[in-house]
């Protein structure tokens, strides 16, 4: 078996990727990534001499069926994506282009060459939110797609084509829409690693707003492991929420982030709210549940001791990443907030 994974040098295609070799020894590995701010070879580097890594772009029609015809995958598993909504809501023209451009490029590839399963990682971002004063609401895959952010709807547009490669060609798909993810490789640009990267440095956390938003969040090797199941189990043309049913609220997290590291609360500093900020996500997962047996192994409680831990070993993949080029982003997105 030959599984192509796009995106495999980001956070969670990164750990997909340390996933499947261990999980699948027999299966050949391939990695395509474009190798933007986000993707990072020292992420694939314990795992280097078990896949075969290729630089290119999803949307790139040329590299991407010279890439098939070369290889001939069995399965694709599409991670490539830009995926920060911050970013989105500065410049959303990117997000088109990888995030639909790049999806249409790989399925008419699969179309051309021929493809056991073909599954598109997506988000719960394409449901929108739910009110926080109604915690009995949650994402079922029946919610109707509702998005806030250029980055949702990039997500929300790739999945509706998705769907029609299904119902028109028959092009055998699925698609998985995860909760927030947390652990080991998070690009410090998102909350968890920017907080925990801010505290060991003594300096302020910028909280949006109130810090009241709720996530639901998922220890990255759980979804991995909901991919794994979905691409070999799960049938073709559906789509599968996951989620561990672990919501909190953004400030209890950052507060966390604080006393596990010794660090004082005083370096919260509350900063202008994201713009069309979703309030509050929630997945109902009983789908995967009861259809395919999947669970959440690891308890939050647990995984964000694992994720800080993580961190503090391995400071020698997030220092380097917070110079140069991301300096420039920090100053734009927090210098006068
Ligand atoms: P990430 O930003 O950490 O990684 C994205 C990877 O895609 C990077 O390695 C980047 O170089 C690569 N990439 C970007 N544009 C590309 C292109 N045009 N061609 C090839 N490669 C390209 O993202 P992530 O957090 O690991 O998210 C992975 C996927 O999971 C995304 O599709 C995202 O929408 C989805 N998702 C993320 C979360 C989360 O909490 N992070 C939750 C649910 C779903
Ligand atoms: O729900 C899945 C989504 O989760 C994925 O589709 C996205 O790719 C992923 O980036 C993530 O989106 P969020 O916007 O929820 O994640 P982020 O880490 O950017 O923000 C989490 C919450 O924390 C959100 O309410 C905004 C807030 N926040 C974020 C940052 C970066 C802050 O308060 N301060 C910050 O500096």
């Amino acid at each position: 078996m030959k599984i192509l994974i796009t995106g495999g040098a980001g956070f969670i295609g990164g750990n997909f990727v340390h996933y499947m070799t261990k999980e699948h020894p027999e299966y050949e590995i391939l990695v395509l990534d474009k190798l933007t701010y986000a993707g990072n070879l020292e992420t694939l580097a314990p795992v280097m001499d078990r896949i075969k890594f290729v630089k290119g772009d999803i949307a790139d029609r040329e590299a991407v069926f010279g890439l098939f015809k070369a290889e001939n995958p069995d399965i694709v598993v599409n991670f490539a994506a830009e995926s920060h909504v911050d970013r989105s809501i500065e410049d959303p023209g990117i997000f088109l282009r990888t995030n639909i451009i790049g999806t249409q490029t790989l399925m008419d590839a699969c179309r051309e060459f021929g493809i056991k399963r073909y599954h598109q990682v997506s988000t719960d971002e394409v449901y929108g939110d739910l009110p926080l004063d109604r915690p009995d609401m949650f994402f079922t895959e029946e919610t109707p797609l509702h998005t806030s952010s250029p980055y949702s709807a990039s997500k929300a547009s790739a999945d509706l084509l998705v769907q029609a490669y299904y119902r028109t060609y028959n092009l055998p798909v699925t698609i998985s829409r995860c909760s927030n993810n947390y652990g080991p490789y998070h690009f410090p640009e998102k909350l968890i690693p920017l907080m925990i990267a801010n505290a060991l440095n003594d300096k302020p956390l910028p909280v949006y707003g109130k810090g009241e938003n709720i996530r639901d969040w998922l220890y990255v090797e759980d979804h991995c492991k909901a991919i794994d199941l979905i691409i070999h189990k799960g049938r073709e043309g559906e789509v599968y929420n996951i989620g561990g049913h672990n919501e909190m609220r953004n400030i209890d997290i950052v507060k966390l982030i604080c006393k596990e590291l010794n660090k004082p609360e005083s370096l919260i500093t509350y900063v202008t709210d994201r713009k069309g900020h979703d309030l509050r996500y929630a997945i109902d997962p009983q789908k995967i549940h009861s259809e395919l047996g999947w669970l959440p192994e690891t308890k939050f409680e647990d995984g964000i001791k694992k994720t800080i831990k993580w961190y503090l070993n391995n400071r020698s993949w997030w220092e380097p990443i917070i110079t140069g080029e991301y300096i420039d982003y920090y100053e734009k997105m927090y210098g006068n907030r």
